[in-house]
């Protein structure tokens, strides 16, 4: 296993030609991109993409997505493209936008699962660019976490997941935005986000007029696979609490003293302005004041490893407001709070 530290703003051109040769020979890299790190192989190596699935421990059923360097690579991933889609990508690429695109044959069905769709994104991170590009071939990477567990925002938290089974980990420190990338699904009209990030439903509504929010309906056909797994759970059991910030305070110190009464160790998510209300916890994260989702969106991730780190039994969690990147907040507490 080699830890290879890279500088975004110098690259060693040495460390990237040697993750690409790992990836030439079937195997895994991880690399970081904008959004988390990702856990990559090689698309069209069928091998090389099972190995994401058994050292992610992913279900099969839930499809990659794919990683491309330029727009030319969506000829080889996509069987057409809407020039709606075109426009889209166009403005939000390199970035935190996955693309739902009718799939080409070629695309290895392990990659996309039972769907005639593939998913692609291009990330604006110059270290993922520049492996895609020197490995000459798109890379589908899921992030680079066990199934189930937080996002790696970190190197480290992918090393301390996977350990040896990886042979080159790219480290370019803290991924910048934290949150996993929005995913449109651009071949239904009106659009539909099948999952929240850092390009909002106000930024896509601004753009696109229409775009509506995809509904888990508990008996239709799941239309984004990973949505009805569990997810981002930290080992301890997450506990959400809602109410205006005077209710949430009251109730979170309530909750500290039930749970620390029965011997259980109590970490709090929290605010600058409520953190002070939580010394009784046994850790606080303070993700960021409640205007700042960004922030809170940076540290949520690294708070939940953070608290497995250190034992807790169970967290305590504030909300954030939905509107902006704070629902991509949301939506990640919350189904961290239900698995
Ligand atoms: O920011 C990100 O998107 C990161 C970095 C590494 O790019 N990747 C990531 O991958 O979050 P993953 O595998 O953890 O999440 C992929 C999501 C899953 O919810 C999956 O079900 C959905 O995208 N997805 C992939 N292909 C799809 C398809 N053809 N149709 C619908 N949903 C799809
Ligand atoms: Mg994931």
């Amino acid at each position: 296993m080699k830890i290879l530290k890279i500088n975004r703003a110098h690259i060693n051109h040495d460390f990237i030609k040697q993750a690409a040769r790992v990836l030439g020979q079937g195997n895994l890299v991880v690399f970081p991109t904008e959004t988390v790190y990702g856990i990559g192989a090689d698309v069209f190596n069928k091998k090389a993409v099972a190995k994401i699935f058994t050292t992610k421990q992913r279900p099969a059923d839930n499809p990659l997505i794919v990683h491309i360097a330029q727009m030319s690579d969506l000829k080889k991933l996509a069987r057409s493209v809407s020039p709606l889609a075109e426009k889209v990508a166009k403005k939000f690429w390199p970035g935190p936008l996955t693309l739902i695109l009718p799939k080409k044959k070629n695309v290895p069905k392990i990659v996309t699962g039972d769907t005639d769709t593939v998913a692609v994104r291009m990330p604006d991170h110059p270290v993922a660019l520049a492996l895609i590009k020197v490995a000459k071939s798109p890379i589908a990477a899921p992030s680079a976490n066990l199934s189930g567990k937080p996002s790696a925002t970190d190197a480290l938290h992918a090393v301390s997941d996977f350990g040896d089974k990886i042979e080159v980990y790219l480290d370019s420190g803290p991924a910048k935005i934290g949150l996993e990338s929005t995913v449109l699904d651009i071949t239904v009209d009106p659009p539909e986000i099948l999952r929240h990030g850092a390009i909002t439903k106000e930024i896509l509504q601004k753009f696109l007029g229409k775009v509506v929010e995809y509904k888990h309906h508990p008996t239709g056909k799941v239309r984004s696979p990973g949505m009805k797994y569990r997810h981002y759970a930290p080992n301890a059991r997450l506990v959400l609490v809602k109410g205006s910030q005077k209710e949430i305070v009251k109730k979170v110190r309530a909750l500290i003293k039930k749970f620390k009464k029965t011997g259980k160790k109590v970490g709090v998510i929290g605010s600058k302005e409520t953190a002070m209300y939580y010394k009784d916890a046994d850790c606080v994260a303070i993700l960021s004041n409640q205007r700042n989702l960004k922030m809170a969106a940076h540290k949520l991730f690294r708070a939940l490893r953070k608290f497995d780190d250190e034992n807790m039994d169970i967290i305590i969690s504030e909300i954030f407001p939905e509107q902006g990147i704070g629902r991509a907040v949301m939506n990640r507490l919350e189904r961290a709070a239900t698995s």
